[in-house]
């Protein structure tokens, strides 16, 4: 198969990578890329946006098989155009993406379907909105309703917090038209959980799970990111936990999502809060996490161009029970440029990539850089994803920061904890 992957994240990186690994896989494009995934694809830059020039490069590059990597052009339609036209095409229709692009579409589909999750409101008046706030108390979690960029999430403290925020979004247009609807609602205490389960619009399968770390610093601390590291499989997934993320959340989700006539075909992120062993939704994504999927390829024994066309083509019931895991642990750790997830600057030279990634078992996906000439430099926030697999959770940790060590960037810098819950 010829195959187009959409993106130029870590998560790309890790796609590219492992797809790339598969002999079904003849030629890989990805669009735009970047200077890791070129290691494993050709890079062509291509104007997602544009509907028709994706259709065109499809017919010209005789591509068999499209995988979408990030959320927005999911949103945007691209995979129903692209399907439309005769390619098969993994991630979900514009319908059924809005589990991610639509905090309040997410919210009514659990209410509707007994799903558990935190209690809510949707707002369009500020009036409305801070009423609630005064009934329901603090803390108090303000979302904007559309995408934004993971920004758009405001835990609020106290009332004066919270008025801000629905202030901000509802008639300041802080997030634009994603922040012209809020969704308001109780804030849950406990431990995170990324889960993640793929679907052919019939079945829901399994496909493991990670933790990540949204905090830009040492011991959780400081601004939200959109991950700074990440591990799996989590020891806090047991048997029993999954069963119920599961029944409770999954199943009656992908049930629902056809009954309300958008089935989900793709990867199902489900953003868990776990207390006392009963799993909670905070959110929905309908693509892959990065970092998280950074440490599911790593871990992943069996065929990804196989089990995503599957998945593309209604044909998963083939994977019940057969997708295959390393019997290992990875752990990713991120590199970021200094600054970030605030201003920082671009265009600054990393080195020794190559010492780093001599072993076997780490690899360095890239988030964002680019080649200025033959010099590798940063082209984003989070940069590096320096990736190890060991026999467990411990040893992976240790390789991973053996080789960040190695890596020369004086204007990045990254996290010395990940996976410090699963290590204590
Ligand atoms: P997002 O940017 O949508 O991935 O969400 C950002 C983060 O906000 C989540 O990963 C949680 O850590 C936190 N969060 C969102 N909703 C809640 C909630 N209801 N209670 C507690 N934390 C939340
Ligand atoms: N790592 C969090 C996300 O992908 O949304």
């Amino acid at each position: 198969m010829n195959i187009l992957l959409i993106g130029s994240g870590g998560r790309e990186h890790a796609l590219a990578w492992k797809l790339s690994r598969s002999p079904k896989c003849e030629k890989l494009f990805c669009a735009p890329g970047n200077a890791g995934i070129a290691q494993n694809a050709t890079c062509v830059s291509l104007n997602v946006e544009d509907h028709q020039a994706v259709l065109d490069f499809i017919t010209d590059h005789q591509i068999d098989f499209v995988v979408i990597g990030p959320e927005a052009p999911l949103v945007d339609g691209l995979a129903d155009t692209i399907r439309g036209a005769g390619t098969p095409c993994f991630g979900p229709s514009k319908l059924a993406a809005q589990l991610e692009g639509s905090k309040g579409f997410m919210k009514d589909l659990c209410a509707k379907y007994n799903i558990p999750t935190a209690a809510y409101g949707r707002f369009t008046d500020p009036a409305a909105a801070k009423k609630f706030v005064q009934q329901n108390g603090t803390p108090i979690v303000v979302k904007a309703d559309g995408l934004a960029a993971g920004k758009g999430v405001l835990i609020c403290e106290n009332e004066a917090d919270a008025f801000g925020a629905i202030d901000d979004m509802l008639s300041g247009n802080k997030f634009g038209e994603a922040g012209h609807e809020v969704v308001i609602e109780e804030f849950l205490d406990g431990e995170e959980l990324s889960y993640f389960a793929l679907s052919d619009g019939k079945i829901a399968l399994p496909f493991s799970a990670a933790q990540d770390h949204k905090r830009a610093f040492d011991g959780d601390k400081g601004p939200n990111t959109g991950g700074m590291g990440a591990y799996s499989p989590p020891p806090l997934l047991t048997p029993a936990l999954e069963e119920k993320i599961l029944q409770q959340i999954i199943t009656p989700t992908i049930a629902g999502m056809t009954t309300e006539g958008c089935p989900f075909a793709g990867v199902l992120y489900a953003g868990l809060m776990i207390k006392d062993g009963a799993p909670k939704l905070i959110e929905y994504n309908a693509r892959f996490g990065d970092p998280e999927c950074q440490v599911l390829m790593m871990r992943l024994n069996s065929d990804l161009v196989d089990i995503l066309h599957a998945a593309a083509t209604g044909k998963l019931g083939a994977f019940v029970n057969n997708i295959n895991w390393h019997d290992m642990a990875a752990l990713t750790v991120v590199m970021a440029a200094n600054g970030y997830p605030n201003s920082y600057e671009k265009n600054t030279e990393i080195k020794n990539l190559e010492i780093a990634e001599l072993a076997g078992d780490i690899k360095i996906f890239h988030a964002g850089t680019k080649m200025d000439g033959d010099k590798l430099v940063n082209s984003g926030g989070r940069v590096l994803n320096v990736t190890a697999i060991a026999q467990d959770i411990a040893s992976a940790q240790e390789k991973a920061y053996e080789s960040c060590s190695k890596i020369d960037w004086p204007d990045g810098f990254y996290r010395k904890d990940i996976g410090w819950r699963a290590v204590k």
